[in-house]
């Protein structure tokens, strides 16, 4: 089965087409199409992703990514009948930014070889999802294919699960439920239970800020640039390697709390703090600073996980999200399991999948297609606040 999937969640436009096959146990996939253009330079200036200047930049390049991902797609004439353009001139109208180029799409009157549209409908930046979704519900009319609507959370989950076999070619690790999953990133930091394949239950989230967004906020005070995870990650790496003691000691919120919340906002004030008093920082107070916090957050990020292992009983944990690029955090999981959860199996992205991107959520729409689901495709909303549980 081919699946066209559309993710503009952030600030990363994605668009995929995978030729799918198996079940959950004997899936495999081709990859026909995998395109990716990050607008994170973009946002650099205003230190995060600014949702209006995400959507206009998504509008932009939605139709040639599509065109480049459609180039060696084999097409069928089609003709569009006055309902479907009545519907299309309707959907496109709230899309003006959209409208021109998607029209010229549409008036070649082809449709490619492809049986589904995905789409990310939440959870994510409201006026950034609204596109995807309206430009998916667009093709989906158009090209009269079932539209599958995703969450944004359970492609992270399968991107943990990809593996990559030959050539373009990808399958899923072996998953034993319940599974725990940790997903980190910049607009989420939520540890789920994954009971079975498409039954989530929450255990624990952030009350404030997203673990993501406390490594963005906390490089605008040391004076580096968005998106700053890997630039404090860089630094931190730098201090241990030189073996720079640190002679800050920051908070490690909620550590010892019975449930498994998180809370990372007191520890970016924490740092605020340090850098008012501190004055102006020299390069050797930067990567002091940038080593404390990257440890401060992996302590709190492994003692709520291995918790929720320890509680569970799961053989599995799942991480996923932009941060689990973090080798300093993944580093540390890794070591625990090995020496006190010699049992769990661990399944991480490989590196072009920690982040947003639509090749997740290609393959989270199969499994929701193979169960059944499809969209109404005069209904389907964004839902930025969307939940997986
Ligand atoms: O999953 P993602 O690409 O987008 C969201 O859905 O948010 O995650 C982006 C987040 C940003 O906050 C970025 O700073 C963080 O992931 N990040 C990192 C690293 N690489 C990306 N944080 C810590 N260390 C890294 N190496
Ligand atoms: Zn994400």
């Amino acid at each position: 089965m081919k699946i066209l999937a559309i993710e503009t969640s952030c600030d990363e436009t994605g668009i995929s087409i995978i030729d799918a096959n198996g079940d959950f146990k004997d899936f495999s996939c081709e990859v026909i199409a995998n395109e990716l253009l990050s607008q994170a330079s973009m946002h650099a200036e205003y230190g995060g992703v600014f949702p209006n200047l995400a959507k206009r930049e998504h509008a932009k390049s939605l139709v040639p990514l599509l065109q480049s991902a459609l180039a060696n797609m084999p097409t069928e004439q089609i003709h569009l009948d006055d309902a479907q353009i009545e519907k299309i001139k309707e959907i496109l109208e709230r899309e003006p930014e959209l409208f021109v180029q998607l029209v010229m799409l549409l008036s070649q009157n082809t449709k490619p070889n492809i049986d589904a549209i995905a789409v990310t409908y939440g959870p994510g930046l409201a006026p950034a999802l609204w596109v995807g979704v309206n430009f998916a519900r667009v093709l989906a009319l158009a090209w009269n294919v079932p539209l599958v609507a995703v969450n944004h959370m359970e492609g992270h989950i399968f991107s943990a699960m990809l593996q990559s076999t030959t050539g373009a070619n990808y399958k899923l690790s072996a998953v034993s439920f319940p599974a725990i999953s940790l997903l980190i990133s910049g607009g989420h930091t939520q540890l789920i239970l994954a009971k079975d394949l498409h039954k989530y239950e929450l255990l624990g989230q952030t009350r404030d800020d997203a673990v993501g967004e406390a490594f963005d906020k906390v490089a605008r005070l040391l004076g580096l640039p968005y998106p700053g995870g890997p630039q404090i990650s860089k630094l931190a790496q730098m201090a241990r390697n030189e073996n720079l003691s640190t002679p800050y000691t920051l908070p490690r919120p909620m550590i010892d709390t019975s449930d498994y919340d998180f809370s990372f906002s007191g520890l970016k004030t924490a740092v605020l703090t340090l850098t008012k008093k501190l004055g102006e920082l020299s390069n050797t107070q930067k990567k002091q600073i940038a080593k404390e916090f990257e440890d401060a957050t992996a302590d709190v990020l492994l003692a709520k996980t291995t918790k929720a292992l320890a509680d569970t009983g799961a053989q599995t944990l799942i991480l996923g999200g932009g941060v689990s690029a973090n080798s300093h955090i993944s580093n540390t999981i890794v070591s625990t399991l090995n020496n006190e959860f010699a049992n769990v199996s661990l399944l991480t992205p490989t590196p072009e999948l920690t982040g947003d991107n639509s090749l997740m959520i290609a393959v989270a729409a199969y499994f929701r297609l193979q169960g059944g689901e499809h969209a109404e495709v005069a209904q389907l909303e964004a839902n930025a606040n969307l939940t997986l549980y």
